[in-house]
């Protein structure tokens, strides 16, 4: 599978694609990095994109798409009702799924409104291996609670363990009991664990979580977004799916799980959202929201050209030369990393790399957000976007406190067939000169904070001047270098 170079030494990650449409990028000088973080409030999605140069804030609607995606966009079928385009999307998710059964949303969290609306009753819980924040935000609107299982392995911030998104089974079974199998409004399996590092659940465990779940009579649901990288760990790190195709994974999961939901943005290389299963019951219970969230039945919020888009998109998510560039570049960039002895997640997940600012920034406290303040911090150094993944994502008890994160994580995502390597490359030197510059980091405070999902649009200000102070530094490093 991988191409082995004839110099060992000069081995890197080799794209099985070439760029054909390009789109130009400019790197602002320090002076004006430093002016534009802090007229975004420190917050890094107030940027504006044009003032970025690597934008790794998310995978999420900008992956690459295809010649054959963008090809496929001009045969769109605009029909309000009853459109090919549909058709097509349908014949695509039997052909990686296997299920003929299928509801369209405007992205994954619609369809995680959808879900939440049916089966979610105030006092219910939703039982899962880790939460994701727009998962948990329509749950507990609802009046249900989340409850987190990942087995206490998947936390440890740096191990071996190649499945660190895996359920605790034994916490899984023991939870059912006590809350009692009609309080489980459904287990939630999320697949390439997003918040604790993009970190994988292996086949082995999801197929358990479902047994136990049919045993006590509860719901499997499976968030598949990031499958795409799940399924390539589970080929390269589980003894028993080395020798299956992918299609083969993804079908046996599908005929286990009750529910799968996704984000195109993410799965399929487009935008828009797809709830699927074998079982037309569940699909009946859920289909009542879709023309009243979303739009009608066969497009749910979703532009046509974008569906063609997925269609097309969801076939290439088992083609291995494809899904094995995003986690290999990751792996790239997380090895530069921490043989510089930055502290990074370990092993490599999908979605991006993950830095681990409670170590890089131990003296600043959770409540002056340490992840928060290496993004900016990072922007400062280079121009680049990363994503607060730690306290400032989490939402407030009800009593106001806050919740301190599991993990203070800065993620920067790795959107799949759209860096190069040397922009990879690039990626690494910036963080490695704010690695050794942590000690001028200091941490942020509110200036206005949101009640809901704060981190999108919640503004800090520094405490003190130290974004000055790495900015002269930066200068003084680089002399005239943008
Ligand atoms: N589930 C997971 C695991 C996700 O990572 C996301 C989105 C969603 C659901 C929601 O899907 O964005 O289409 O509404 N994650 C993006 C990210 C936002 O940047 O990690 P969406």
């Amino acid at each position: 599978m991988e191409v082995k170079f004839y110099q060992p030494e000069n081995q890197v990650p080799l794209e099985m694609h070439k760029v054909r449409v390009v789109q130009k990028l400019s790197l602002l000088p320090v002076e004006e990095r430093l002016k534009r973080i802090q007229q975004a409030g420190n917050n890094t999605f107030l940027l504006q994109n044009k003032d970025v140069y690597m934008d790794m804030i998310t995978d999420s609607g900008v992956n690459a798409m295809s010649d054959e995606q963008v090809a496929a966009m001009s045969i769109a079928d605009d029909a309000y009702a009853g459109s090919e385009t549909f058709n097509r999307v349908k014949a695509a998710i039997k052909q990686v799924f296997g299920t003929d059964y299928v509801l369209p949303a405007h992205q994954g969290r619609a369809a995680e409104n959808i879900l939440a609306e049916a089966y979610v009753k105030p006092g219910m819980v939703a039982l899962m291996n880790f939460h994701f924040t727009t998962t948990k935000a329509h749950i507990t609107r609802l009046g249900g609670e989340v409850v987190e299982l990942v087995d206490k392995k998947g936390l440890i911030p740096q191990s071996k363990d190649p499945f660190k998104g895996n359920f605790n089974l034994r916490a899984l079974k023991k939870a059912i009991e006590t809350y009692g199998p009609e309080k489980v409004a459904f287990v939630r399996v999320e697949a390439g664990t997003n918040l604790i590092g993009g970190q994988p659940v292996s086949l082995e465990n999801m197929l358990a979580v479902s047994d136990i779940c049919h045993d006590y009579g509860v719901k499997s649901v499976l968030d598949a977004s990031l499958l795409q990288d799940n399924v390539y760990f589970m080929k390269m790190r589980e003894a028993q799916c080395k020798y299956m195709s992918t299609r083969e994974i993804y079908h046996i999961l599908a005929n286990k799980m009750d529910i799968i939901y996704f984000s195109g943005r993410k799965l399929g290389f487009s935008r828009g959202g797809i709830i699927t299963s074998h079982n037309k019951k569940y699909i009946n219970e859920m289909m009542g929201f879709v023309p009243l969230y979303e739009g009608f039945l066969t497009y749910g919020g979703m532009e046509v050209r974008s569906m063609e888009a997925m269609a097309v998109g969801l076939l290439e998510s088992l083609d291995m030369e494809y899904i094995s560039q995003g986690p290999e570049f990751i792996a790239y960039l997380v090895n530069e990393l921490d043989q510089y002895g930055v502290p990074v997640i370990k092993p490599a997940g999908g979605l991006g790399a993950h830095l681990n600012c409670s170590e890089i920034l131990p003296d600043i406290p959770h409540d002056q957000y340490p992840a928060a303040a290496l993004a900016a911090a990072l922007y400062i150094a280079g121009g680049i976007r990363g994503m607060e993944r730690g306290t400032l994502s989490e939402q407030r008890e009800p009593d106001g406190t806050e919740r301190f994160a599991e993990l203070e994580l800065l993620r920067l995502a790795m959107p799949r067939r759209v860096f190069t390597l040397s922009q990879v490359k690039y990626c690494a030197d910036r963080v490695k000169w704010t690695y050794d510059n942590r000690h001028l980091i200091g941490g942020l405070e509110w200036v206005e904070e949101p009640k809901v999902l704060r981190f999108f649009f919640g503004r800090l200000k520094e405490i003190g001047y130290w974004q000055e102070d790495l900015a002269a530094k930066f200068r003084q490093d680089f002399g005239d270098s943008l």
